[in-house]
């Protein structure tokens, strides 16, 4: 059983672990925490039954920027709990506390070209749209994709509902359990 929770700042170091062992993209502690203390409700977990971390998303928001709007700075499931629904979750999660919390009227996030996983889940499962190309965004010179999906006032999107959410199985990640 997997639980999709609200991370606090004691999941900081399992989230930087879990993102180093995903991702070649990574950061400092003082990173972490500039998000969980500018945006708590925006950094969610997933949890297994042993309380290991074992995916997470890490958001934040762009107020001053001139339409208010969400950003997904990093998001990663250990290899071994993929194809799970639980990104999906996690993504879901962070855009619903941004249209909530930050009235966000959409949310933005970059992708490498080649990641193909990633661009499925964010196009197909999410809604996103690539609104640029960003050349050599990455360290290693890889172009990126600007993609943004747009977020409705008032019309939450109510595949999450809670800020725990527990998934046994992928039978049973079309409806969430709350606990
Ligand atoms: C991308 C990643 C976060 C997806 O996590 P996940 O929990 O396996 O994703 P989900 O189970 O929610 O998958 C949802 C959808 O994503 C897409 N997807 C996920 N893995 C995929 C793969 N290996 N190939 C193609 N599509 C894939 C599918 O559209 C899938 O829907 P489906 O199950 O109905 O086919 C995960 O593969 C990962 O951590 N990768 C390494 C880190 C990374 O790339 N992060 C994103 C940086 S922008």
């Amino acid at each position: 059983m997997v639980c999709i929770r609200q991370a606090t700042v004691d999941d900081l170091l399992a989230m930087q672990s879990c993102n180093l062992m995903c991702l070649p993209e990574n950061y400092q502690m003082k990173y972490y925490f500039y998000h969980i203390l500018s945006w708590p409700q925006l950094l969610y977990v997933a949890e297994d039954y042993n309380k290991k971390i074992v995916g997470y998303v890490l958001a934040k928001m762009e107020e001053d920027a001139e339409e208010c709007h969400g950003h997904i700075t990093s998001l990663a499931v250990l290899r071994t709990h993929r194809k799970l629904g639980l990104a999906t979750k996690l993504m879901t999660a962070a855009q619903q506390c941004m249209q909530e919390v930050f009235g966000a009227e959409y949310v933005s996030l970059h992708v490498r070209k080649s990641n193909r996983a990633a661009f499925h889940l964010y196009t197909e499962t999410l809604g996103y749209r690539i609104t640029d190309v960003e050349a050599k965004y990455y360290a290693d010179g890889e172009d990126a994709y600007d993609m943004r999906k747009t977020l409705k006032p008032g019309k939450a999107d109510n595949s999450f509902s809670g800020v725990d959410s527990k998934v046994d199985s992928k039978s049973d990640l079309k409806a969430d359990s709350k606990s």
